[in-house]
């Protein structure tokens, strides 16, 4: 034991980790997959390593995990429908990062832009708004958390000759609403808005929607400018990470020589964890596009059970077609605490993970069943 250390200290992690460990058991309401076995990367923790810079632009020291970031970057551009001489990437601290970066190459190309998103973004959309001062509208959402266009519409008229910066959701926090990109072009094209930039936000759905057949159009060849996805949710990264994709011209434009880092200075953070690459590389590259679909087709119907469960609960349980999100109505909140569900207002969802199984649901719904409150 390191000499400072007293065996109370011990005895707090050994207490820590039990607890953290039953409390992942029941992670129904957040969509960040326990299932996926990292332990064969573990000896690398052991290591120092950072991956200072842009991953295109290697430095000659070798403590970095740049080669693979490059990997990851390139599978999920080809994934998200990127032409591939024109995408960039960098793997991100999570999609909160992506949304900021996106929103960056968004203001340095429109420094007079006006951004619009909806009312259920997520509030790393708002807190980017305000970190950049850029001037932005929230836009009303429909009942089912889709983007409304027609009040779209009339937001972008209200600026005109204003460049529109559109954040698109692809798959909301709450409801995994995907907006309607097709629709959304069509808006700026009726209000003249031909000065645009789109920013998809597919935290989750990123990584579900390529898998799944039938998927509606939310990528680069939608028309995306930029898109973040996260790398702990659907893939499992046991600590926070992203990816960030943009078309590569939008890069050129925000990117600074550095001498120091021999680097072009193209990314959020300077100093960028080299383990996220590195995790999101060993995923990809055991599972392989058939385990994402075969997970992706698991989390569906796992989805599809839940509704039927939570409905026969009584707690009218719905998902849209291409989201493993299933929403329902708030239970009480012993239930909301036991199964760290995600609520807002009367309404509570928990999200379909690889992990999850069926016995999770029948437990969750016995308990919905039992403790929901009258009326
Ligand atoms: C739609 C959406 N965007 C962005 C984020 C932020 O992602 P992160 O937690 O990876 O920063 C989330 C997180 O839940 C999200 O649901």
């Amino acid at each position: 034991m390191p000499e400072h250390l007293t065996a109370a200290d011990a005895q707090r992690l050994d207490d820590l980790f039990d607890r953290l460990k039953v409390g992942g058991e029941r992670l129904l309401g957040y969509p960040a997959d326990t299932g996926f076995d990292f332990s064969p990367l573990y000896r690398f923790l052991s290591l120092h390593l950072n991956n200072l810079g842009d991953p295109f632009r290697t430095r000659s020291t070798e403590h970095h995990t740049h080669e693979l970031e490059r990997e990851v970057v390139t599978q999920f551009a080809r994934w998200a429908g990127a032409p591939e001489s024109d995408v960039w990437g960098y793997v991100t601290s999570g999609s909160t990062e992506g949304n900021l970066h996106g929103l960056f190459l968004a203001r340095e190309l429109f420094p007079d832009g006006v951004v619009y998103h909806s009312a259920d973004s997520h509030y790393s959309v708002g807190k980017a708004v305000r970190l950049l001062r850029v001037e932005a509208r929230v836009v009303r959402s429909r009942s089912d958390g889709c983007l409304d266009l027609d009040h779209l519409g009339d937001e972008v008229r209200r600026h005109p000759g204003r460049p529109a910066v559109v954040v698109a959701n692809v798959g909301t926090t709450m409801k995994a609403a995907i907006d309607d990109l097709p629709g959304v072009f069509t808006v700026l094209a009726d209000c003249g808005a031909d000065r645009r930039y789109v920013h998809a936000d597919a935290a989750l759905s990123g990584l579900l929607l390529p898998f799944l057949d039938g998927a509606p159009p939310w990528d680069f060849a939608a028309g995306a400018d930029s898109i973040s996805v996260s790398g702990h949710k659907m893939l499992g990264c046991p600590f926070p990470c992203g990816v960030s994709l943009a078309r590569a011209a939008h890069v050129g434009r925000i990117g600074r020589e550095v001498a120091y880092t021999a680097s072009l200075d193209t990314t959020i953070s300077g100093s960028r964890n080299a383990f996220a690459p590195l995790f999101l590389w060993y995923a990809l590259r055991a599972l392989g596009a058939e385990g994402f679909r075969t997970r992706a087709r698991r989390c569906l119907e796992l989805a599809d059970y839940a509704c039927e469960k939570l409905t026969a609960a009584g707690a009218r349980a719905w998902r849209h077609p291409h989201a493993n999100t299933v929403v329902f109505d708030r239970p009480a909140d012993a239930v909301v605490r036991k199964w760290h569900l995600a609520t807002e207002g009367p309404l509570a969802h928990i999200v379909a993970m690889p992990h999850g199984t069926r016995e999770q649901i029948d437990e969750l719904a016995g308990d919905v069943a039992e403790q929901r409150p009258a009326g």
